[in-house]
């Protein structure tokens, strides 16, 4: 019997076609979940891995550890055998293809810090074998794929004698997830690739074709990698520009959110953007200073950033000015102003507080001493100013108390009506309750 020998990338791209191929996400957070979970649900099998034991355990028992994912999905997957969770990296050799998900925070200095994709590019290393894809999905700064990632894996694979492009194959294709967004999902959201070479975009490709309605290949890893950086930029430099026109406005006596609306009655050149009380969440306030590093890095000030930056800083202290202005009018003293704040993660409906311009404008209140408590339906306790804060009941009496709200994250699960009826003065940092037409609710 002759028994059929086909290369790593024939193997490897018949296993994606028969969809045998074994997908191992590595990490398993608000990216990495749910890129498991729609592959798994494509009909591969998925083994998702992570260092933090509670995420494992939540998968593996059928729960969701990310709100953004639905529980009932990871049951269903488990109980298919299509997902399961490890923190046995070990797993690793058996996988036919790696997505990896890890975090790409900023440092003290407001530096990449990429401890944690070099500490799964070594894991993965140790484990290299013939046939395997590797895709970093990270947000990472352009020559991350190259220098970095490359380097580790190809030390490992020289041992094998195992080359890129031929025997294994790398990409990066980043992650462009908007949690919460129930329109664009990791189906229908287009997935850049950029391959190490040619080979390596093309199999990652028939990979990710899989799972995704739309590709778009690009010229090589550093294309991707940059193009990320500036899609997540061109969002922090336009709400600083509305940033700065909320102030303006405000001064002018005129509605930003009008003016906004009425901006965006043009059909082509304007895109609207909203104002708010800054900027939060994993990427649009962390990103920009990627980007930032790559510009010293190639002797150019990125000016647009450092501005934007500024600005967008400033947004907290602009709304809790504004919210004391409001108080003063009403001939309350705002140091004595009980302040109610509605709202504390980065984005509504979405239980992360990451970079969340709400919390610090909670931090700013508490330093000042104010008497301040908040509610937030997905978020019991903080801890803030060195202080740890449970989330108070939203009643008619705890609203008819305060002084004055602050309505910093709308989500949907807080009842406005009752908030609106009941308290004396609400500022709307995102205009969220502008159909209530009301004198005592604000707009920033
Ligand atoms: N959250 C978003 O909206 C979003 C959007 C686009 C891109 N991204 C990017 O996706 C990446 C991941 O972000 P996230 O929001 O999912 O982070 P997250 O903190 O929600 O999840 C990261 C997971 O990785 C795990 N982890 C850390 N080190 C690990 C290791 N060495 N091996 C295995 N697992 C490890 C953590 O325990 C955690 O569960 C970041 O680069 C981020 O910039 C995030």
């Amino acid at each position: 019997m002759v028994v059929e020998q086909l290369a790593p990338a024939q193997s490897l791209e018949r296993k994606i076609r028969e969809r045998t191929a074994r997908v191992g996400v590595l990490g398993l957070g608000y990216a990495g979940l749910p890129m498991a979970v729609e592959i798994a649900a494509a009909g591969f099998e998925v083994t998702g891995l992570d260092v933090n034991r509670e995420r494992v355990g939540a998968v593996n028992a059928g729960r969701s550890p990310v709100s953004d994912v639905d529980g009932s999905i990871v049951r269903d997957l488990t109980e298919r055998d299509l997902l399961r969770a490890t923190t046995d990296f070990d797993v690793l050799a058996e996988l036919d293809a790696v997505i990896i998900c890890v975090p790409t925070p900023l440092d003290d200095l407001k530096r990449p810090d990429l401890r944690y994709v070099r500490q799964a590019t070594r894991d993965i290393a140790a484990r290299l074998h013939p046939g395997m894809l590797v895709a970093l999905q990270s947000t990472c700064s352009p020559g991350t794929t190259r220098e970095i990632l490359l380097p580790t894996l190809a030390e490992h694979a020289a041992e094998r004698s195992l080359t890129v492009g031929d025997d294994y194959f790398v990409v990066f294709a980043p992650e462009r997830i908007d949690p919460g967004n129930a329109r664009y999902t990791v189906r229908n959201t287009p997935k850049l690739i950029g391959g190490v070479t040619p080979r390596c975009t093309e199999l990652a490709g028939e990979l990710y074709g899989g799972f995704i309605d739309q590709l778009v290949p690009v010229s090589s890893p550093e294309v991707a990698e940059m193009s990320k950086l500036v899609e997540n930029t061109f969002r922090f430099i336009n709400i600083s520009f509305v940033n700065e026109m909320a102030q303006l406005c405000d001064r002018m006596g005129i509605s930003v959110w009008e003016v906004v609306d009425a901006a965006a009655s043009k059909p082509f050149a304007f895109m609207p953007h909203y104002p708010g009380a800054g900027v939060g969440g994993h990427c649009i306030p962390i990103v920009p200073f990627y980007l930032e590093a790559v510009a010293e890095r190639n002797g150019l000030v990125a000016e647009m950033i450092e501005a934007a930056g500024r600005i967008n800083d400033a947004m907290p202290e602009f709304a809790i000015a504004k919210l004391d202005r409001l108080l003063a009018e009403r001939g309350i003293d705002p140091a004595r102003a009980r302040v109610v704040l509605l709202g504390v993660t980065y984005k509504r409906d979405v239980a992360d507080l990451r970079e969340s311009a709400a919390l610090q404008v909670l931090g700013r209140l508490l330093a000042q001493g104010r008497a301040v408590s908040y509610h937030d339906p997905l978020i019991p306790s903080v801890g803030v100013e060195g202080r740890a804060l449970r989330s108070a009941p939203l009643t008619a009496e705890a609203l008819r108390g305060a002084d004055g709200v602050i309505l910093l994250t709308p989500h949907s699960a807080v009842d406005y009506d009752l908030v609106v009826e009941h308290a004396p003065l609400v500022l709307d940092t995102c205009n969220a309750l502008k159909r209530y037409h009301s004198n005592h609710v604000v707009p920033l």
